[in-house]
């Protein structure tokens, strides 16, 4: 005998609320994920960080970091990436890209997705 999983889609959020808020953690059903908005684009993240299993969802955001160089090709010290958004989860501080879910270094460390889509202005995802 094999088990069936059943997902179904869920209407977790107004897209409104969430352009305003930016970010929206909840639990839907006993899966906590993080919602996200950010450069037009919506994204679902399981709140479970791929390290040690911390509530990365509820980490800040924040402009990845990176080295600035002047034009004599000397450091100019450090400066942020003009669009690329980290999310830093609270246990250890790894950095995760907002909208790839990638870890900043480690290509084969990542957040897991949740399906999400929006149909008019509900945010809906699929757990
Ligand atoms: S659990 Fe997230 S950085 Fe360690």
């Amino acid at each position: 005998m094999s088990a069936t999983i059943v997902r179904r889609d869920i209407r977790v959020a107004s897209l409104a609320d969430l352009k305003e808020r930016e970010r929206i953690v909840l639990d839907v059903e006993g899966t906590e994920l993080g919602l996200y908005f950010y450069l037009d684009e919506v994204r679902a993240w399981y709140n479970v960080c791929p390290h040690q299993g911390g509530p990365v969802c509820q980490g800040k955001t924040m402009a990845r970091t990176i080295q600035l160089v002047r034009d004599d090709l000397k450091s100019g010290g450090p400066g942020h990436h003009p669009t690329d958004r980290n999310i830093v989860c609270p246990w250890h501080g790894f950095e995760f890209n907002l909208l790839t879910g990638r870890h900043t270094t480690d290509e084969t460390v990542r957040l897991r997705p949740i399906p999400v889509r929006v149909d008019g202005d509900d945010v809906i995802v699929t757990v």
